[in-house]
C-alpha cells in the first residue's frame, strides 16, 4: 500500500492536489472534511453536531474523526493506499492512525506537507468562499480561527513525522501544476 499524509493549513491545496494524485496513483482520497460536509449536507446526527464547531473553525472532537477513519480503512482493505487529507490533526489523531494502519499490516510512507504564507491562505479562502458556500471561509475571523487551530494543534504534527524519518517539505506557492510536479516527484522517489 501507498500511504500518504498531504498536509499544510486550511487553503494550502490539500484537496487541489488530492483529486490529481489519486487519478495519477490509484488511491484512496480521505478528507475528513469533506466527509463531515457531506454528513451535515445529510443532516446525520453527527453532522448536526459537527456543523457548529466546524462553522466557528474549531477542530470536531478526536472519537469523531477517528471513528470515521476506522470505518473507511475497515471497509477498504484491499485498497492501493489512501491519501490523507485533513487528517490526522491532532497528536491523539496521529497516533489512532498508526495504529489503525499497523492492524491493516501497512503504515505511512510519508507526510507531504504544502507550505503557504498566512497572507496567501487568507486570499485564497476569501475568494473560494464567494462561491464554496462553506460557512468558515466567509470571514477573516473564521479563516484566522482555522489557520490558529493549525498552527496549535496541527503543524507540530510534523515533527512526529520527521521523528519517524517522513517529512517531506514542499513550497505550496506557484501554479497548481507545478506543485503537483513537485509532489510526483517526492511521490516517485518513496
Ligand atoms: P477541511 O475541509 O479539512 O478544511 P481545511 O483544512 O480548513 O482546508 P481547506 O479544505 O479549506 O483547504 P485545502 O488545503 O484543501 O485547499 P484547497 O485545495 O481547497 O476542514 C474543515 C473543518 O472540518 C475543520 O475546520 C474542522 O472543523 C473539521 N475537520 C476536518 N478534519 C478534521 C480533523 N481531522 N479533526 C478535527 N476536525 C476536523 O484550496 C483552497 C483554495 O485555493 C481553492 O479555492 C483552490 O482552488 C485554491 N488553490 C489551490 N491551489 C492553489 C494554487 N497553487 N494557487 C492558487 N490557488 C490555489
Ligand atoms: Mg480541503
Amino acid at each position: 500500500m501507498l500511504n500518504i499524509v498531504l498536509f499544510g493549513p486550511p487553503g494550502a491545496g490539500k484537496g487541489t492536489q488530492s483529486k490529481l494524485l489519486i487519478e495519477k496513483y490509484g488511491l484512496i482520497h480521505l478528507s475528513t472534511g469533506d466527509i463531515l460536509r457531506g454528513e451535515i449536507a445529510n443532516g446525520t446526527e453527527l453532522g448536526l453536531k459537527a456543523k457548529s464547531i466546524m462553522d466557528r473553525g474549531n477542530l470536531v472532537p478526536d472519537e469523531v474523526v477517528i471513528g470515521m477513519i476506522e470505518s473507511i480503512l475497515g471497509k477498504n482493505t484491499q485498497a492501493k493506499g489512501f491519501i490523507f487529507d485533513g487528517f490526522p490533526r491532532t497528536s491523539a489523531q496521529a497516533l489512532a492512525l498508526d495504529n489503525l494502519l499497523e492492524k491493516l499490516g501497512t503504515s505511512i510512507n510519508a507526510m507531504l506537507s504544502l507550505d503557504v504564507k498566512s497572507e496567501e491562505l487568507v486570499d485564497r479562502l476569501l475568494e473560494r468562499g464567494k462561491e464554496s458556500g462553506r460557512a468558515d471561509d466567509q470571514n477573516r475571523d473564521i479563516i484566522s480561527n482555522r489557520i490558529n487551530e493549525y498552527n496549535n494543534k496541527t503543524a507540530p504534527l510534523k515533527d512526529y513525522y520527521l521523528a519517524q524519518e517522513k517529512l517531506i517539505l514542499i513550497e505550496g506557492v506557484g501554479t497548481i501544476a507545478e506543485i503537483n510536479d513537485k509532489l510526483c516527484r517526492a511521490i516517485d522517489q518513496i
